[in-house]
């Protein structure tokens, strides 16, 4: 007999892991960047739009299907789609795409905690010293790096929901806003910080065309840790009488709000440090943001303040990426771990054995993609670039599949769940749910243009990723 399922202790616990899950290292670079490159405020409102009439939707149909059927997403597929193949598969990629991710999530988060630790023993200067980011992916501290991340995302998962990832949110979000908004007062009273706020906060509808748009709902999609499958496990915890409605919309208007905010610290950092920055030429990868260009930032920052501020300016920019990375972290290795309990019946401790072991094997292979292993780095070859495994994962399953999934839900929704099914499932917790105009709306929504829309974003990033064509 399997123990009863484990449940978050309360409405809010439940909003900070969801958010913790949420807001990564997409939100504080990825968003600010794209949306400085792409027209500023009319990005920002192109993006709220998606937030509200696109993912919202999406985010409900996957809180609702963990809610009602109170299990992990294979199962819970399995179960509602009366185990029809096509909805095993739905199920299947649900779980088997968070844990690839991990595998790149769990790289990059080992490289920031590197970073981090590089700042706080003072060496500031090597990690923005030129060319710094490509001999450290190839030290054998990654290994050190590695053992200490696992061990932290192990002992945060080992608690459980109510003592593990629901704790570990209820004290690293409120530091997570405690360090953003610091950062963000610091960078605001720097000379040179308002050329920064007039690329982010002045719109210029002019550059806003079709692969912006693609952009900007990618970059939604993705930042509310949407066709993960981790919204249905997360749902899955919800008590019945809670209100997911609610829930979500606030985990939705945090998300977009830490964005929002790091760009108030992100830009203004660059524009009072490198006045002469020309938008267009940064990086659109996080991964270079971070790594190559921040630290630069604070070592030329030092000039003017000092070394050890500067340094403790980084050490607090790190710390807040490590943050926002861990607690997504979790989140993502909790799908596997839960389904992986559910489907062989053993304990928690178990499964994240497991589960761990074979993302670090993972972690291990594409983190020595990067130029250790050559083979590796030049994995495959499309769209006319070499690929290494790194890149593949990131291509595949963080580009392609997430879309896919996003579609695949919301198919299951109108064909097999059924749309009065799932406005039920949500108006519990939230009696006036399905009479409400957002209720219609979602109702209306999730059968028809937001499958639709997803399905274009899908063939065009297909097109685009693999056969180097551009059809918006
Ligand atoms: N939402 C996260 C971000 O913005 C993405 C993510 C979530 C990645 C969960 C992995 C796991 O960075």
């Amino acid at each position: 007999m399997s123990a009863p399922r484990e449940q978050f202790g309360s409405k809010i616990g439940f909003i900070l892991a969801a958010a913790g899950s949420a807001v990564g290292i997409g939100n504080i670079v990825g968003f600010p960047v794209a949306a400085a490159k792409n027209g500023g405020a009319a990005f920002l409102l192109i993006y709220a739009c998606f937030v509200a009439f696109i993912c919202l939707p999406v985010m409900l149909a996957e809180m609702g299907l963990g809610r009602r059927t109170q299990h992990s997403p294979q199962k819970a597929y399995t179960e509602l789609g009366e185990g029809l193949t096509r909805w095993k598969i739905a199920g299947f990629l649900a779980t088997f795409t968070p844990f690839m991710i991990a595998v790149f999530y769990m790289v990059i988060t080992v490289w920031i905690f590197g970073y981090l630790f590089q700042s706080i023993i003072g060496n500031l200067d090597l990690i923005a010293s030129e060319g710094y980011f490509n001999t450290f992916v190839k030290e054998m501290s990654f290994l050190g790096y590695l053992v200490a991340v696992i061990a932290i995302t192990y002992l945060i998962l080992l608690g459980g929901v109510r003592n593990g990832i629901e704790r570990a949110s209820k004290v690293l979000m409120p530091a997570l806003f405690i360090m953003l908004i610091l950062l963000v007062i610091f960078v605001l009273t720097l000379d040179g910080a308002s050329a920064g706020l007039k690329f982010y906060l002045v719109p210029d509808f002019s550059r806003i065309d079709g692969s912006v748009i693609n952009g900007a709902l990618s970059q939604a999609f993705f930042s509310l840790s949407l066709g993960m499958g981790i919204l249905i496990t997360y749902g899955s915890y919800f008590r019945r009488n809670d209100d997911i409605v609610t829930s979500a919309k606030l985990v939705a208007i945090t998300d977009t709000s830490v964005a929002f905010i790091a760009g108030l610290m992100t830009l203004p950092a660059i524009f009072a440090i490198f006045p002469n920055t020309n938008v267009d030429t940064l990086s659109t990868s996080s991964v270079s943001m971070v790594f190559s260009f921040f630290p630069n930032i604070f070592l030329a920052l030092s000039e003017t303040i000092g070394y050890v501020p500067a340094s403790i300016a980084a050490t607090l920019f790190f710390l807040l990426a490590f943050v926002a990375a861990i607690t997504s972290l979790v989140s993502i290795i909790e799908v596997p771990t839960s389904s992986l309990m559910e489907k062989r019946n053993i304990s928690r401790k178990k499964a994240l054995m497991i589960i761990g072991t074979l993302i670090t094997v993972l972690t291990l292979i594409a983190a020595t993609s990067f130029g250790i292993v050559p083979w590796l780095t030049q994995f495959a070859h499309y769209a006319g670039v070499d690929k290494s495994v790194f890149d593949i994962i990131n291509d595949v399953f963080y580009d392609t599949i997430l879309p896919l999934n996003g579609l695949l839900i919301c198919l299951f929704v109108r064909f097999r769940w059924k749309r009065a099914q799932l406005t039920a499932e949500l108006s519990e917790g939230n009696p006036d749910y399905g009479n409400s105009w957002f209720g219609k709306y979602v109702n209306v929504a999730i059968g028809t243009f937001i499958p639709v829309i997803l399905a274009a974003v899908f063939i065009n990033t297909v097109l685009t990723k693999f056969f180097g064509i551009s059809i918006i």
